[in-house]
């Protein structure tokens, strides 16, 4: 479980470099595709809130038995991920109104994007530094067993990294090995 997090870490990183890639562009006063940002915010919809991050919430509930931790230590995590779930969902929402063509003024844009990739990162390296770190070195081969068990999602495939590519992601999955 912890590998398929770490692989799920470097993907989304590569996606959250090609939101900093666009908003370079539009800092430089160039077009840019949403419909790429938009698959982008879909995927995190689809894949990272609904999977990923159950799945460390889940893992992450497990350790929290084992320690002691302050309660706004152990809380940290699961209020990250709904704080995530909601401006991701208002990006997504931004973008909808963008490709209707609605006016939203660039420099909006460009702060709001900037917000969203910035949460993005500093949760993807609270994660890699301090809470994965701390997880795999307490739970035991039991506790993995365990877990897995307790995981209802096993057949889930990424429908952008996994070994389909779905219609929706094509466009995304190759700007990612273009860049
Ligand atoms: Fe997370
Ligand atoms: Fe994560």
């Amino acid at each position: 479980m912890l590998n398929i997090i770490h692989k799920d870490h470097k993907n989304i990183m590569q996606l959250l470099l090609l939101v900093e890639d666009n908003i370079n562009l539009l800092k430089d006063e160039q077009e840019i595709d949403y419909q790429l940002i938009k698959s982008i915010t879909s995927y995190l919809k689809k894949y990272a809130d609904k999977y990923h991050h159950p799945m460390e919430n889940l893992i992450y509930a497990h350790y929290l038995k084992y320690r002691v931790v302050e309660d706004k230590v152990a809380n940290r995590l699961v209020d990250e991920h709904k704080n995530l779930k909601l401006i991701t969902a208002d990006i997504d929402e931004m973008l909808d109104m963008i490709m209707l063509d609605a006016i939203i003024p660039k420099e909006l844009i460009i702060e709001k994007l900037s917000g969203f990739l910035s949460l993005q990162r500093q949760h993807l390296m609270y994660e890699e530094t301090e809470v994965l770190p701390q997880i795999a070195q307490t739970l035991t081969e039991d506790d993995w067993a365990h877990l897995n068990l307790q995981w209802q999602h096993k057949k889930y495939e990424d429908p952008l990294f996994g070994k389909k590519i779905s219609e929706q992601y094509k466009a995304l999955s190759e700007s990612i090995y273009q860049s």
